[in-house]
């Protein structure tokens, strides 16, 4: 781990326009994360977790504040440059893991390869490779359905990494499953950290999860409550 902040969040405030009137749902959080650190987001819901992780993977924009990746403005880039770190720089998991129904396991993590424009031959051998590495080397021509919620999860861990991503931000990857299927999503998670040496930042409710990295960061009414080394 180097101590050069990799992000560096700067008075970050978020509002909505709701039709009883704004609502603040991120205020005043100022935060610096460095590079390799796994951080756990916890809180209860409603709190504005998940808002400040569509804001960090540059899916929204902040009303206000700054969030510096490698000391550059994220709100400052456009086009290609956005594109860039949306695609390439950021992997994201979803709760519901959003893979795409009518295509396999292995089309589903070959998928960001192709947009980004990657031969479908190196795509094909990218994709297999990493499932291999998060245990689902025998499933890969199956499809979303026909696989258990666990394995659906690593499908979508895959898919998060295959284009190298140097952040990892996952909401609440393992909400959905049962304690031993979050235990092992747990520690791919974490192993995953270590070989490819991300910067992860997980969303969790799951206690043992957030107690296994190395820095948990509460959230409560859309601030900063606390900020707990592990
Ligand atoms: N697009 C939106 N428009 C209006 N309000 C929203 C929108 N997205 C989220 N909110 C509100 O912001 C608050 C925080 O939501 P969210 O970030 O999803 O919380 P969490 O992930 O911690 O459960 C909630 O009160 C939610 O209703
Ligand atoms: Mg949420």
């Amino acid at each position: 781990m180097s101590d050069k902040p990799l992000i560096e969040i700067c008075d970050l405030e978020k509002r909505f326009a709701t039709p009883g009137g704004e609502i603040k749902v991120l205020q005043q959080i100022n935060l610096k994360i460095v590079a390799g650190e796994r951080v756990a987001v916890v809180g209860t819901s409603g709190a504005g977790k998940t808002t400040l992780m569509h804001i960090l993977g540059g899916l929204d924009q902040p009303s206000g504040g700054e969030i510096l990746f490698e000391g550059e403005n994220l709100f400052c880039l456009r086009g290609a440059a956005l594109d860039n770190f949306r695609n390439r720089t950021v992997g994201f998991v979803f709760q519901f893991n959003q893979l795409l129904p009518e295509f396999t396991a292995l089309e589903n993590v070959m998928m960001p390869l192709l947009i980004g424009g990657v031969a479908r031959a190196e795509a094909l051998q990218t994709a297999g490779k990493l499932l291999e590495e998060v245990g689902l080397g025998q499933r890969l021509t199956h499809k979303p359905g026909a696989l258990s919620g666990g394995e659906q999860q690593r499908v979508a861990i895959a898919r998060a990494l295959v284009r190298g991503p140097r952040l990892l931000l996952a909401d609440e990857p393992t909400g959905n499953l049962d304690s031993g299927t979050s235990d092992e999503i747990m520690s791919l998670l974490n192993r995953m950290h270590r070989k490819h040496g991300l910067t992860m930042i997980i969303v969790t409710h799951n206690r043992t999860l957030a107690a296994s990295l190395d820095r948990i960061l509460q959230i409560e009414d859309g601030r900063l409550a606390d900020d707990i080394l592990n």
